[in-house]
This record gives structure tokens, sequence and C-alpha cells, in this order.
């Protein structure tokens, strides 16, 4: 059993301000990553220039992260970072600036790598290399990802199908086949903890109704795919246990969207608590079945995760464990549940050769298996829509 949870946390209000000083003890200078709109919205943009200009570290601003953050993006802001010779990385936003400054991080690192790097299995051998990435602060304005107190780093990449990757290896080939290459999104295949986390609820004062509520789901499927999961321990369900409480206590209030300066404080408390369950267990099914539904129908992902978590809990293995869980969200059982998410997410249809698609996907890939502690076929998986 294993605790490691090596990111430093602040959760107060003002927390760029008071702890610039640890902030700007990171580097000597720094790239800040960011999106187009929401962090200068919400004051946490200026929030982290002020900070750096008080302590006399220079910086840059890199805003051009968009939702779902592509290998390109990251390679774009690498060059920046290299070019300028920046030496930490700041994520301001939520989970997609956040999981970029992470692979910005570990690119800036290691210049002489091109992208490739991201996905280059590292621990395949115990003695096989690691990849250092440079220190990483993070700033969240939403409450959902938790990215500020985990190692992942995902990002959306193209892919060719298996069948020429297999068949036809060489990269020029491969560009002839660009025309047949899908979207995913893939965890890096590095662990890039962030040092610092500076969390402040007032940034998420800004946030519109369906953010608020999309980014909460996700929340929650990471408080349950950690809790019901093959890597789950005592010391990760502290964490689990403790967000499904908290969540437990705001979901009445999400539903007719009375959220204010309380609701919103223990919305952020559940995220970083998921953020620290999943730092030790990873996530489980709903988060692998909702990639293709978020790349080919657009949804976010706290929606997209979302929609599986009823099927989740109805078809779990061990339903003393899954009831569990219910009983922590103070659900009376699976029907209240189910009824709850439909009130919450509204109704979504998958089409027919989507869904197949999806199930085919995950089934092929044991990485997103692994960490469902029963076996499953497509027969049980049906029964996730
Ligand atoms: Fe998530």
């Amino acid at each position: 059993m294993k605790l490691f949870m090596p990111t430093k946390v602040y959760s107060e209000k003002n927390c760029v301000e008071n702890h610039s000083r640890e902030l700007a003890a990171l580097g000597t200078k720094a790239l800040v990553v960011t999106g187009k709109h929401s962090s200068r919205i919400n004051g946490s943009l200026e929030d982290v220039t002020k900070a750096l200009e008080r302590e006399n570290i220079p910086y840059m601003v890199y805003d051009e992260i968009e939702e779902n953050p592509s290998v390109e993006t990251v390679m774009k802001a690498a060059s920046l970072g290299i070019t300028e010779g920046t030496d930490f990385v700041i994520g301001v936003g939520g989970g997609s600036p956040m999981d970029a400054s992470k692979a910005i991080a570990l690119m800036i690192a290691n210049p002489e790598h091109d992208e490739r790097l991201l996905y280059t299995r590292t621990q395949v051998s115990p003695d096989g290399p690691v990849y250092p990435a440079l220190p990483v602060a993070e700033i969240p304005t939403t409450a959902g990802t938790g990215s500020e107190v985990t190692p992942y780093a995902i990002l959306t990449k193209n892919v060719l199908p298996d069948i020429v990757l297999t068949t036809i290896p060489e990269a020029d080939v491969q560009a002839a086949f660009s025309h047949l290459e899908k979207k995913t999104k893939q965890s890096i295949s590095h662990s890039v903890f962030p040092a610092l986390a500076l969390v402040d609820v007032s940034y998420l004062q800004t946030a519109s109704r369906s953010g608020c509520i999309n980014t909460a789901v996700d929340t929650l499927a990471h408080l349950i795919e950690s809790h019901l999961n093959a890597n789950s321990t005592e010391y990760s369900r502290i964490y689990s246990e403790m967000g499904l409480r908290t969540w437990a206590r705001i979901k009445d209030k999400l539903l007719r969207y009375e959220i204010g300066e309380e609701e919103r404080q223990a919305l952020m408390r559940a995220c970083t608590l998921g953020g620290m369950a999943i730092a030790h267990t990873g996530t489980s099914l709903p988060h692998g079945l909702s990639y293709p539904v978020t790349c080919e129908m657009g949804l976010p992902h706290g929606k997209a995760v979302g929609i599986f978590l009823p099927g989740f809990i109805r078809n779990y293995g061990n339903q003393e464990e899954a009831m569990k869980v219910l009983s922590l969200l103070d659900f009376g059982g699976e029907q209240t549940f189910s009824e709850y998410i439909r009130q919450l997410l509204g109704e979504v249809s998958i089409a027919e050769d989507l869904w197949e698609r999806t199930m085919d996907e995950l089934l092929a890939n044991p990485a997103k298996l692994k960490n469902y502690p029963f076996m499953i076929d497509k027969e049980k998986l049906q029964r996730f829509r």
C-alpha cells in the first residue's frame, strides 16, 4: 500500500498572492499556460502575473490552449518555452491548461526530443530512462478535473487505425494515410506531479451553469471510479470517501443550481480530493468509454463520463461495494441515482455505430480495462449505456 501525494496544496482565498514567494521559488523565468478567455475574466491570470512581477520573476504567457488540448498545441507552447529560456511552467485554468502545462514542462526539459517522447513508454522496464519535467504549478479555475494534484496529462492526438500502423510503419507512408486518422484522448506516458497547487475558490464564480454541473460530475466520476477500482487501498479511500461525503452535501443544490459560496467551497474540496484519489488509482470504465463520445459528439468531458456512471454502478461486480458508494453519496438506491444523473445531465443518446465502436475500442485496450477489478466483455458493457 502506497501513499504518494507530492504536490504542496494551499487551498484558501488569495492564495496566489499569499504564496507568491513559493511560486517564484520554482524557477527564474515562468511560462504561464492558459486558455483564451476565462482566466482573464475570473482574475486568475492577473493574480498570477502580479505575483510574478512582485517577486521580480520574468514570464511569458501562452494563452492558446484549447479545450481537449492537442499534441500540436503542446509542442507550439514548448517551442516558445525553449526559445525564451523558461525554467518552470504555471498552468492557469481548467483541466485543459493544467494538463497541457505538464506535457509542456516535459517537452521543454527534453528539447532534444520531438513529440514522440510524450507517448514513449517509460515504465516498461524499471531500469528504463526517466525523463524529468520542469517544475509545474497549477492554479485551477474550475472544480472538476483535480489535475492540480494528479500526475496525468490527457491530450488529444491523431492516431491511424491499427491495420495501417502494423502494416505500413514508415512515417512518410503514414502521412499518405493521414485522411484515415482519427482523434483520441490519451494521457501522456509520463508522470508529472505539480510541485505546487494554489486553489482559490473565488475563481469559480464566473463559471456557467452547465460548466459548473459538468465539472462537478467529472469530480463525482473521479470519486466513484477511484473508490470502485482494482488499485484502491485504505489510503486512497480516505480521499474518495471524504470526497463522496462532501459531494453528497451539495448534490440537491446542484440539481436546483442553488450554488453559492459554501457550495463552491464544497465542490472545490471534493474536486481536489477526487484528484488525490485518482492520483493513486487511476480512473475506470466510465472514463474509458467517454473519450470517443467526447471526440466525436463534442460532449464536455464531465457530461460524457457522467452518462456512464449509472451503468457502472448498476453492473459493478461487487454490488455491496457499489451500494456503499451510493450510501456515502446519500442516495437510497441505484434507481434514485440514475434518475438524479438523468435530471442533472439531460437525455443523451449515442448513435448505435458510435456505441459499437466505443465498446470495441475499450475492450481492445487492456490499459483502459486494468483498473476494473472484474471480467468485462461486450455483453456486460452493453448494459452501461
Ligand atoms: Fe475526468
